[in-house]
This record gives C-alpha cells, sequence and structure tokens, in this order.
C-alpha cells in the first residue's frame, strides 16, 4: 500500500487501523492517539522533544566567536519540568494502551529528558529491558569548552509490564551490531549527516534532529517481524517510516509540523525504493 496522508480532524472521533495503516497522521500526538483502538501496534518509536532549555542570550563558540545554533523550535519548549512531565505522561500513557501485549517501545533522549522519561516510563507500569547507548561517532563538540562534548544519546527499551516474556527480540541480528559474539547494548554510529540529512530552499538543514536511517535499522530489525506495525507518533522527517517501508514492515506516524508532514510524505516516494540496508556492522 502507498503512503498517504491524514489530516486529523477535531470531528473524527475514532480511527480503525484501515484508516491509519501506513499513513502519515498530520495532527496532535495526543489527539490522535485517543482516536486509535486498543493493542494495535506491535512496537514504538519515540523521539520526543528534548526540552533543552537553551539559554536566552545567543552563545558564541570558544575562540572562533562564531554563532552556535542548537535546538531552540517551540516544539521543544515547555514551561517547567513539571509541564514536560505531563506531556510525556499523557503520551506514553496512551501509546501503553495501544500497544499490543507483546509489544516493545523505544523511547530516545538525551541527559536533558531521558531520565525523567525513563522515571515516567516505570511509574506508568512499563518494564525496562535494556537502555541502549548510542555512541556518535561525529558528535556536535561542546563549542564552549564548558564540559565534556556530549557524545550519547540513551535509548530506553522496554515492554508494557514485567510479565511481558514474548516480544521480539532478534538476537541474532543484534550480535551482528556487536562487537565480538555477544548482542551488547552499545552502538556506534554516525549522526545523520551528508546527503542523508534534508535540507530547506535555503540549504539550511530541514530539521534540527533528524535521525540517522541506520540506527532506526537496527532498532526495527532488532524488534520487530515483517508485516509488523510500528508506531511514531512525534516523527518529524519521519525517518521511522521511511525505515519501516523499506524493511516489509507497516508504519503510522503523527507530526504536527506542516513542513516535516510534507517531508516525510516526499522521502516515502523517493527513499524507500533505493535504501539499501546498511546493517552498519561494527569493526
Ligand atoms: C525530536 S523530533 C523527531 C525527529 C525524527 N525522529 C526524525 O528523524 O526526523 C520531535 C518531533 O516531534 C514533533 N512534535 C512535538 N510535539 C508534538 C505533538 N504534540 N504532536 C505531534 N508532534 C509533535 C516536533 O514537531 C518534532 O518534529
Amino acid at each position: 500500500m502507498l503512503a498517504r496522508l491524514v489530516t486529523d480532524r477535531q470531528e473524527s472521533t475514532r480511527y480503525s487501523v484501515e484508516d491509519v495503516l501506513d499513513a502519515v497522521i498530520w495532527g496532535e500526538a495526543l489527539q490522535v492517539l485517543r482516536k486509535l483502538p486498543d493493542e494495535i501496534v506491535d512496537m514504538v518509536f519515540i523521539d520526543p522533544p528534548y526540552f533543552l532549555q537553551l539559554p536566552k542570550k545567543r552563545l558564541l563558540r570558544w575562540k572562533a566567536k562564531t554563532l552556535v545554533e542548537g535546538v531552540d523550535d517551540d516544539w521543544d519548549k515547555f514551561e517547567s519540568f513539571e509541564d514536560y512531565d505531563r506531556f510525556i505522561t499523557a503520551i506514553l500513557r496512551e501509546v501503553r494502551r495501544v500497544m499490543k501485549a507483546t509489544a516493545t517501545i523505544w523511547v530516545i533522549g538525551t541527559y536533558h529528558n531521558i531520565h525523567r522519561v525513563g522515571k515516567i516510563m516505570q511509574d506508568l507500569g512499563f518494564w525496562i529491558l535494556n537502555d541502549v547507548i548510542w555512541v556518535k561517532t561525529n558528535p556536535m563538540p561542546n563549542w564552549l569548552n564548558v564540559r565534556f562534548t556530549n557524545a550519547v544519546e540513551t535509548l530506553i527499551w522496554a515492554v508494557k509490564d514485567k510479565g511481558v516474556k514474548r516480544y521480539t527480540f532478534n538476537a541474532e541480528v543484534a550480535r551482528r551490531f556487536s562487537r565480538g559474539k555477544l548482542a551488547l547494548s552499545v552502538w556506534e554510529l554516525p549522526i545523520c549527516a551528508g546527503k542523508e540529512r534534508l535540507k530547506d530552499d535555503n540549504g539550511e538543514k530541514l530539521h534540527p534532529t533528524q535521525k540517522p536511517r541506520a540506527l532506526l535499522e537496527r532498532v526495527i530489525l532488532v524488534s520487530t517481524k515483517e508485516g509488523d506495525l510500528v508506531l511514531d507518533p512525534m516523527a518529524g522527517t519521519g525517518t521511522t517510516g521511511v525505515v519501516a517501508k523499506s524493511l516489509n514492515r507497516h508504519f503510522v506516524m503523527i507530526e504536527r509540523q506542516k513542513e516535516y508532514v510534507e517531508a516525510s510524505l516526499e522521502r516515502l516516494k523517493k527513499e524507500t525504493s533505493q535504501v539499501a540496508l546498511q546493517l552498519g556492522e561494527q569493526e
């Protein structure tokens, strides 16, 4: 089935699986999630706002004194930690409802948010299977030279509750991403750059936090089977759906920014036929 756009409207009260299968839904994550049936998805990937809380003043690079760019988009702004926690809690509660009993969930974040997200997940009853550390082989330097260059992101991988035993873990695939014989919880991969990185009309990054396809390839290959349904409720440029489709999985993506929805649809047309599997095996 071809990927398609669904524009969420207030008056649409419920969606069936058929309504949203392989669709990019333009809308508010919480509002859309509330309209989805119970227990329909096999895997969830969430790359939520980080709540970076950048200072209002413009930061200059150490030595070079050029301007430091960060994620200063409105979608990353919240009033307070409490406000952020409320947002994440509401999303995760609905996501848990739409997960099948055997489904797993991945949430990615940095030190800014991932510890809060982990606590919220445990409080909601999720059972954490792993925290996978993505080591970035080409991280953004700490331009101010005032602390370590942050070179990792954490992916929390969990099931709905402690009793879930029959989830998908493709151990053989996981081992291929590791050094040696064990399927280690450390993945070394570059950040999204070069031709893969989407640009706007001015040649600037279209999205500040586009994830590399190779990261999603690992996530999807390790934790799903062909034909499974993968949900990404804050999909950005649609990396999750692009990789899911390339690997013969189904997807549902939700995103509230029109320009990212359009970029996702374009990618789904262009990239899924050309994505050669870059399993990114570690040396
Ligand atoms: C960290 S980015 C995801 C990037 C994505 N993984 C990619 O590879 O492009 C988070 C996305 O969530 C979207 N977002 C934030 N709040 C949202 C909400 N309430 N409903 C839907 N989308 C939301 C933002 O517009 C942003 O594109």
